[in-house]
């Protein structure tokens, strides 16, 4: 995993509480990378995955809702750090539509080394977006925050219906339906 995934995390910890949990989380993981991320380097996926955990212990916060929380962030990271990717769409559905086609294949010439979802989108009419999501990092909780933030960037509304397909989290679907 990208260490941009790493550096934004810790930022928005840092944001939403204070650095000093930052701080208490890095000296209590016992990370294999130490906790130094640099944006470009390329660290054990499972290192988020504890300090998720971690920051929910702390916060008595749900891994599901951070993650969620983190995906609404990221976004609007991204919408900063990748302009270019995301004026070339002019909606939600348009985004949504172009990450397995174009972002993510963007995204993989930058950093060969990123590991990706695989989505697979269909639209059963002009305001249902379907998603399937698969990837062995499980982080579906993540794309939800990502497609929420997306909406919230386009000023658009609508709901997010999150179906798990397979019991360990790799194969989701999101049913993403406007008003
Ligand atoms: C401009 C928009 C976007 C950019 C630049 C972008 C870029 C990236 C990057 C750099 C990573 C990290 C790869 C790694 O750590 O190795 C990533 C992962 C991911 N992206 Fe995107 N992304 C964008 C939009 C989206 C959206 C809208 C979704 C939501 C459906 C999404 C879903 C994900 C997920 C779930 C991951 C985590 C990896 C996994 O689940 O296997 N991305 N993306």
């Amino acid at each position: 995993m990208k260490g941009i995934v790493f550096t934004e995390f810790l930022e928005m910890i840092e944001e939403k509480f204070d650095y000093k949990l930052v701080d208490q989380l890095l000296t209590e993981s016992d990370l294999p990378s130490g906790g130094t991320y640099t944006a470009i380097g390329t660290y054990d996926h499972l290192e988020m995955v504890t300090l998720v955990s971690k920051l929910s212990e702390h916060t008595h916060i749900p891994v599901p809702e951070l993650l969620q929380s983190y995906g609404r962030y990221m976004f609007i990271t991204f919408t900063k750090s990748y302009r270019p990717f995301v004026d070339r769409s002019d909606s939600a559905f348009s985004l949504l539509n172009s990450i397995q086609h174009y972002i993510h294949v963007e995204v993989k010439k930058i950093y060969p080394d990123a590991e990706l979802p695989h989505f697979t989108v269909e639209q059963p009419t002009e305001n249902h977006l379907r998603m399937y999501y698969e990837s062995e990092r499980k982080l579906s909780d993540f794309a939800y925050g990502l497609i929420d933030g997306c909406l919230t960037y386009f000023g658009e509304k609508a709901t997010i219906t999150k179906t798990n397909l397979t019991d360990d989290g790799s194969h989701v679907l999101f049913d993403i339906v406007k008003e």
